[in-house]
């Protein structure tokens, strides 16, 4: 399974970073594939931990990919590093091994603490609008218009009916992005 949360490393000076990534689940094995070239990456060889945020503000998500990378942060208890203040739980890990790959190499972790901090308040369509989108904007440069204005046209309904105040903010951030997009490409 895929889990889709935020990565929080942090470089040789202490500095914190925060993505969102896809965390492959194997049995007690938690795979983190980063797209060379990657901060998380750098930081997560450099000092073999990371963090894993399990969050329902999808503001964070699109606030990454739209230049926001300022998020709360509280020091973790078992390794050096940082969660998110606002996750509802995270899991500290420390990395087991590599799988190098010119494009996508796999850091193969294990969790050694996690922290639940607030209780899961279920599914939520607009949620899920958001994070489509926001995968879809990491992809703009390499997906066809079309493919992409069909996709937002669906993932719109959803978020129009269930859509909160968070989700409304992340996706305004996101659909910015797509009429600059729009603008430098010609496509208005
Ligand atoms: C829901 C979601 C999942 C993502 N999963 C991945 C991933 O597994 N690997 C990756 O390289 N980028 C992923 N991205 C894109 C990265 O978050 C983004 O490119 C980021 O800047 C990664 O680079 P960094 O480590 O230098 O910050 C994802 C984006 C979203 C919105």
């Amino acid at each position: 399974m895929i889990q889709e949360t935020l990565i929080t490393t942090i470089n040789d000076q202490g500095q914190p970073h925060i993505a969102p990534m896809g965390v492959h689940v194997e049995a007690d094995d938690y795979i983190i594939l980063p797209f060379k070239p990657s901060t998380t990456l750098d930081n997560l060889l450099n000092t073999e931990t990371a963090v894993i945020n399990y969050c329902d503000d999808v503001r964070i998500f699109a606030g990454c990919l739209t230049g926001r990378r300022d998020w709360p942060l509280s020091p973790t208890e078992t390794i050096n590093g940082y969660f998110l203040s606002d996750s509802l739980a995270h899991s500290e890990l420390r990395l087991q091994r590599v799988e190098d790959d010119v494009l996508r190499p796999k850091l193969i972790c294990r969790v050694v603490h996690s922290v639940n901090h607030r209780p899961f308040q279920g599914f939520n369509r607009a949620q899920y609008s958001v994070l489509e989108a926001a995968i879809l904007i990491s992809r703009l440069e390499m997906l066809p218009w079309e493919k992409i204005q069909s996709e937002l046209d669906y993932l719109r309904i959803g978020f129009e009916k269930t859509a909160g105040d968070r989700e409304r903010q992340a996706w305004d951030w996101l659909m910015a992005v797509i009429a600059q997009h729009q603008q430098a490409k010609g496509l208005l």
